[in-house]
């Protein structure tokens, strides 16, 4: 059959290489796509949230399955517009999709569902919102109701802090709509872990766990940002516990949503603090993590179309599902600047050295070609992924392919997967 894959970033280029290799592909386009999905299939110049544009180069293109990398067209409704034209997605439906395009509404299912989370209010007027942030403990949670490019989180350390994160999202509105509604909860303390799995509906996967690395700087110092490596496994989240904490954190939320007409089909990401007191879940995803599909799709076996067949199609089983036993790990390579203001158009060399060491495979995602050159375009440039018998050689590996990289102004993480040396 032939598949679209919507989406631009690494995560894309690791579902690509993944999708490439399976006997069921016929034609492969992705939607924009980047320099490194452009040698697995064909790159088509139709952005994320252009629905309307998808579902006709679908139709027009015989696609039999398209697969959604990022949330925003699953929040803006590409499921249904491709059901009405008889095209499976890949993806949860818009109802669904609120679990990460509102974090009031996903507080809300875990409440309602007995998931563990922070201990949260919603609002929506900047006066109580106000009222009850003047009258609570320091340091507390800000979060943005809506979509916010990962921005919408503030830990506030001082009143003054709390007080001008609720001005800047509900007065000044500098989310837009997004922080209208906002969410005050509870700060957590811990180590977060991704844990995601597959859906059909009814029948959950677990795959394994991963840690990613949002902050900018070395020992999890500086901005935010959308992630800047991962690996697989995390050692504080072990296989034997991996029953359990979809247990935890998927099935009540997968069993609700089939229980009111709106079965989740697709990948379900828990975000998770590992708290002294037991897990809690900090947010809830409706795709693959990126990073992480990076680390992930290096150790998956499986032929993947096979899986996300059987998931929109309600005959997902857990047999379908096999990952290689070792570990991977993925040093994103950015540019300096980033998350902030960064330079772009800068020429790429050293892939294909790096690619001769051993299990590396380079990812690429804020990249375009341009005459068979890659070349710079985005934040987060490479997702640089090795794997390895343990944590140790899969990050020495991902080191030194790295080491044979080279563009202007890059700049990566010196301790992706520390924590999980020290832990295993
Ligand atoms: P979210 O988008 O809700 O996952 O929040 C982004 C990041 O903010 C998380 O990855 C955590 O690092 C941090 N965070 C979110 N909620 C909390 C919380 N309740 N306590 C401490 N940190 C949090
Ligand atoms: N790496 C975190 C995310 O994809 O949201």
């Amino acid at each position: 059959m032939n598949i679209l894959i919507v989406g631009a970033g690494g995560r894309e280029h690791a579902l690509a290489w993944k999708i490439s290799q399976s006997p069921l592909l016929d034609k492969l386009f992705i939607a924009p796509g980047n320099g490194g999905t452009a040698l697995l299939g064909t790159n088509v110049p139709l952005k994320d949230n252009d629905i309307e544009g998808i579902v006709a180069f679908a139709r027009d293109n015989q696609i039999g399955l398209v697969v959604a990398g990022p949330e925003l067209p699953l929040v803006l409704g590409l499921n249904e517009a491709l059901k009405a034209v008889n095209i499976p997605c890949f993806g949860p439906c818009t109802f669904d999709a609120q679990l990460e395009g509102s974090k009031a509404f996903a507080k809300n299912m875990m409440r309602e569902t007995g998931v563990p989370t922070a201990d949260f209010q919603v609002f929506d007027s900047h006066e109580r919102a106000l009222e009850y942030v003047r009258g609570h403990a320091l340091p507390m949670v800000i979060k943005a109701d809506g979509l916010a490019a990962g921005k919408g989180v503030v830990i506030a350390q001082s009143m003054d802090e709390a007080e001008e994160a609720l001005r800047d999202m509900m007065v000044t509105q500098v989310f837009g709509e997004a922080g209208q509604t906002v969410v005050v909860e509870e700060a957590l303390i811990g180590e977060e872990a991704s844990f995601m799995a597959f859906c059909d509906g009814t029948t959950i996967v677990p795959m394994p766990s991963l840690q990613d690395h949002k902050r900018i700087g070395d020992d999890d110092t500086g901005l935010n940002t959308g992630g800047m490596g991962a690996y697989s496994p995390a050692p504080i989240l072990p296989q034997e516990r991996y029953q359990a904490m979809a247990d935890l954190a998927i099935r009540p939320i997968t069993q609700h949503l089939a229980s009111i007409g709106q079965p989740f089909k697709g990948v379900l990401y828990a975000g998770l603090m590992m708290t002294a007191q037991g897990p809690m879940i900090l947010e809830y995803n409706v795709r693959f993590g990126d990073p992480e599909c990076q680390p992930l799709m290096a150790r998956l076996k499986s032929d993947l179309v096979e899986i996300m067949l059987a998931c929109v199609n309600g005959t997902l089983a857990p047999e379908q599902v096999e990952f290689h036993a070792e570990t991977s790990c993925c040093v994103v390579m950015a540019a300096l600047g980033y998350p902030q203001s960064y330079p772009k158009g800068m020429a790429i060399c050293g892939i294909e050295d790096a690619e001769q060491i051993e299990s590396v495979k380079v990812f690429q995602a804020g990249t375009q070609l341009q005459d068979g050159v890659p070349v710079s375009s985005g934040g987060r440039v490479l997702g640089v992924t090795a794997l390895g018998v343990d944590l140790l050689q899969a990050r020495e590996r991902a080191y030194l392919a790295v080491d044979k990289i080279h563009f202007e102004n890059s700049y990566y993480r010196k301790d992706i997967a520390n924590k999980g040396l020290r832990r295993s």
